[in-house]
């Protein structure tokens, strides 16, 4: 088995094998990232190659801290310094224009890179000893669920990554949120674990998305992502004369029926109290756990898209998205 607990002797192990160009898997607070050295281009191809992620999809550099953005950035503006102060580090994410250090596979060729500082123990380490900008999409199989515990990484990647540091389950459960500036102003590129509400609270004014997903700014913005193996599909789209219940299972949110489910075969409630984080942490979890069961749908309950709500709704809705596409796409 590849899975290491992350004590700060592993992470050492972890860094030697970050320096001679190999991947190595590690924990954030949002999800487990696949990482290698950033500024190694021939690293930088082999996450993609162990992705199968498409090459547009650039990724994210993870840093300790203001001083390591700077080697990387050209730039950084006023108002992403501000954000920074408040939700820094943490589970925000800033697109920003690069510098000649980054290498342009890492950035698909954009002259923008996403830049990360993780408010994680172990990841903040692994960089810290690394000295490097440490590269790291989630660690999952590009369309597939990502990886909030070890064991989801092994599942997915076990053959592609050198290591696999465990650090338990993560606290938040959804990625970053994705932020850029545009004419002075910030722009929500990716719904995460930072709600939009509580950006545009500090800053002070309402927060535009981008939701052209034909052209999209973040390809996090692609119409599907995230899948479980499973056929997904929401409850009230949902025909329930033609479920097979012995091989259903239900995905809800909040108070419900004690008799709605009981023909389900399996039932999971992201927080049965309605609390968003509970939910967004459970999210990836339990999708995990109905994926690897002997069921042919899951039926999940709408979100209402509020506060981190938002985010839960968009891995939701790409993932049964994924199952509405035309077949050959598949
Ligand atoms: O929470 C997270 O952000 C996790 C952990 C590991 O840090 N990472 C993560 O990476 O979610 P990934 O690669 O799965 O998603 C990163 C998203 C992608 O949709 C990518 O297209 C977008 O960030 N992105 C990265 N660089 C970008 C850039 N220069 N311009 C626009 N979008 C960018
Ligand atoms: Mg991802």
């Amino acid at each position: 088995m590849k899975i290491f607990p992350a004590t700060e002797e592993n992470i050492r192990n972890a860094v030697e094998l970050i320096r001679k160009g190999k991947l190595i898997a590690f924990p954030t607070e949002t999800v487990y990232g696949l990482g290698a050295n950033g500024l190694d281009p021939i690293a930088a191809a082999s996450i993609f190659a162990a992705k199968a992620r498409p090459s547009f999809n650039p990724l994210i550099l993870h840093v300790t801290g203001a001083e390591m953005m700077a080697q990387i950035c050209s730039q950084i503006p006023e108002s992403v310094l501000k954000l920074m102060s408040r939700f820094s580090p943490g589970p925000l994410t800033y697109v920003l224009p690069k510098s000649e250090t980054v290498p342009d596979i890492v950035t698909s060729g954009n002259p923008t890179v996403g830049v990360r500082i993780p408010a994680h123990p172990v990841a903040l380490r692994l960089i810290e000893l690394a000295g490097v900008p440490v590269a790291a999409p989630s660690a999952n199989k590009f369309n597939k669920l990502s990886p909030t515990d070890a064991k989801h990484v092994a599942k997915q990647l076990h053959g592609e990554v050198d290591m696999i540091l465990d650090g338990g389950m993560t606290t938040i459960g959804v990625e970053s949120t994705i932020v850029t500036e545009r004419m002075g102003k910030i722009v929500i590129l990716r719904h995460g674990g930072v709600p939009k509400e509580e950006i545009e609270e500090f800053l002070g004014y309402r927060v535009s998305e981008t939701t052209d997903s034909a052209r999209p700014d973040s390809p996090g913005q692609l119409k599907y992502h995230y899948a479980p193996a499973i056929r997904i599909a929401f409850r009230d789209e949902t025909d329930f004369d033609r479920i097979n219940f012995s091989r259903a299972a239900a995905l809800r949110f909040g108070k419900t029926g004690e008799s709605d489910d009981k023909d389900f075969r399996l039932v999971r409630n992201l927080s049965v109290t309605g609390d968003l984080r509970e939910a967004s942490s459970n999210l990836f979890r339990y999708l995990h756990e109905l994926e690897n069961e002997d069921i042919e749908i899951i039926v999940a309950d709408k979100i209402e898209p509020a506060g981190l709500g938002k985010a839960i709704m968009d891995r939701l809705t790409k993932a049964v998205n994924y199952y509405r596409r035309p077949a050959d796409l598949k």
